[in-house]
């Protein structure tokens, strides 16, 4: 049972896209079924190719649930998976029904599946920091995801979904840790903590059936190339990987990497980072020692954390770094509210690195000025130029005084990170520039 304040503090935390947050705006489950579908798995160890959407604001993979195919959001800063349910409802952050919000294409009818199974009493209500939701009963099914087959997956059913923009995608898969999960007994329209129970997360059901070679989830993330980013397809595959059960392969990276222990925290008092046997774990968070650029010396940077969630495009960094930084960029990047930067879509950034295990990950020059779409983002007048980082203390997803931060995908672009379930442990390798072409005149 998860304590109520822990469902209010950490449990909101999770996928988003920088748009949207921004103040302005088997049936036969045989490798060979699932290779059709472009996916591919050797024993122990499933790969499964990602493709971006919405020009690089998310990334997504292609599972099966019995034998229907969905492609979903990575999300590793949330723990459940869910889709839609064939004639969900969808509607606006006023809950005003608007089918054309949701966007699915493919969506479960569990009336055509034969390895469906009901899942009584117990219903998801997943709500995101962004403000997207879900809400629906649980099911069983047949996972599929690169070559892997899990049998008894329960995963959430949404007769209902909120969402604020037609992302497109058919649903959202949690990579993270089964902590970061609501879901409720015997509560269909009620978001009720005293009832919550636990269902394990798709990622604990993989390594309780004996799948996994490894305990290790591994994920790269390409940086999108300019020209996908200024073209007409909103979306642009081989644009990463995920590995259960292995690490990401064939990606070349540099010769600098780090591991570090996950952090712990205490659920009863909430005390982060914790590490005494009562810990709990909720995300794939790390301490970092220091946020590096020109100036950077003079912050007392003590008590600096941060989680990995590839839901999240932005960074949401500490106060004092992304102010100091902003003032650095030429001309200086300036508050354009709820802890984002304007900036010159052409301007000359100092370069910028995070320190963790006492190793330096350096950001690309590309991941510090951002393009957002304030709005649709097949219109191009709603493109504005962003830093990449977003002040945690003033937005309202940290608040004034958090100290554990955001690596979103601004940052993790950069590196292949592993993390390793049964050990706590999480690697970062830092990977080699990438080739993205140049910015348009
Ligand atoms: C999922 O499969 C469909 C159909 O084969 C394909 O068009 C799509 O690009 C795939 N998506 C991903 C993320 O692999
Ligand atoms: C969708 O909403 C309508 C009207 O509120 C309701 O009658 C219908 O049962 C809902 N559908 C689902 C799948 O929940
Ligand atoms: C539904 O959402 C779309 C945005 O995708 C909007 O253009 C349209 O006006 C909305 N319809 C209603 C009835 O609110
Ligand atoms: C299937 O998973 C649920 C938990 O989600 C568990 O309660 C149930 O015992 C499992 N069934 C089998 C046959 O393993
Ligand atoms: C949960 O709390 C509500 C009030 O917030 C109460 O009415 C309900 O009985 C409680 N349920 C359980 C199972 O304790
Ligand atoms: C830096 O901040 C920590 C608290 O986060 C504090 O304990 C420490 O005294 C500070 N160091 C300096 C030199 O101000
Ligand atoms: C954060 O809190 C401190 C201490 O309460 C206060 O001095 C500071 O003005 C606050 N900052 C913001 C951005 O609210």
């Amino acid at each position: 049972m998860l304590d109520t304040r822990l469902l209010n503090v950490f449990l909101f935390l999770s996928v988003t896209s920088a748009f949207s947050i921004s103040p302005k705006g088997p049936q036969t489950n045989s490798a060979a079924t699932l290779d059709r579908h472009g996916l591919r798995g050797t024993s122990g160890r499933y790969e499964a190719e990602l493709c971006s959407y919405l020009w690089g604001l998310d990334y997504r993979l292609n599972i099966t649930l019995g034998s229907q195919r969905f492609e979903v959001l990575v999300d590793t800063g949330s723990a459940a998976l869910w889709v839609a349910e064939k004639g969900f409802n969808c509607t606006d952050t006023n809950d005003v029904q608007n089918a054309t919000l949701c966007g699915m294409t493919n969506v479960y009818d569990p009336s055509i599946s034969s390895t469906y199974k009901n899942v009584p009493e117990t219903y998801f209500y997943q709500a995101y920091v962004d403000g997207q939701k879900m809400k629906g009963p649980a099911a069983s099914e047949v996972l599929g995801l690169g070559g892997m087959a899990v049998s008894n997956l329960t995963f959430g059913l949404a007769t209902s979904v909120r969402s604020l923009y037609p992302y497109g995608y058919d649903g959202i898969f949690g990579f993270g840790l089964p902590q970061n999960q609501e879901a409720f007994f015997d509560q269909p329209n009620v978001r009720a903590p005293n009832a919550s129970v636990s269902v394990p997360s798709p990622l604990e059901v993989a390594i309780s059936e004996g799948l996994l070679k490894e305990p290790l989830i591994s994920l790269s993330m390409n940086i999108p190339s300019y020209e996908y980013m200024f073209g007409n397809e909103a979306k642009s595959c081989n644009s990463g990987q995920l590995v259960l059960g292995g690490t990401v392969e064939g990606v070349p990276v540099t010769g600098t990497k780090a591991t570090v222990p996950m952090l712990g925290f205490n659920p009863q008092t909430l005390d982060f980072p914790y590490d005494k046997p009562d810990k709990n774990y909720v995300f794939y968070s790390l301490k970092v020692d220091s946020f590096n650029f020109p100036g950077s010396g003079e912050i007392n940077q003590t008590d600096y954390y941060a989680f990995l969630d590839s839901g999240t495009y932005q960074n949401f960094f500490p106060g004092p770094i992304v102010q100091a930084y902003a003032k650095s960029v030429s001309p200086p990047a300036t508050a354009a509210g709820n802890g984002y930067y304007d900036v010159d879509c052409k301007a000359t950034v100092p370069d910028f690195s995070v320190t963790i295990g006492g190793t330096k990950f350096t950001m690309d020059h590309s991941d510090i000025i951002s393009f957002v779409s304030t709005g649709d983002p097949s219109d191009p007048s709603t493109w504005v130029c962003q830093l990449g980082m977003v002040d945690a203390n003033v937005n309202d997803w940290g608040g004034n005084g958090t100290r554990l931060f955001k690596l979103g995908q601004l940052f993790q672009h950069n590196v292949v990170s592993t993390v390793d379930v049964a050990k706590k442990t999480i690697t970062l390798v830092e990977r080699q520039p990438q080739d993205i072409g140049s910015l348009p005149a």
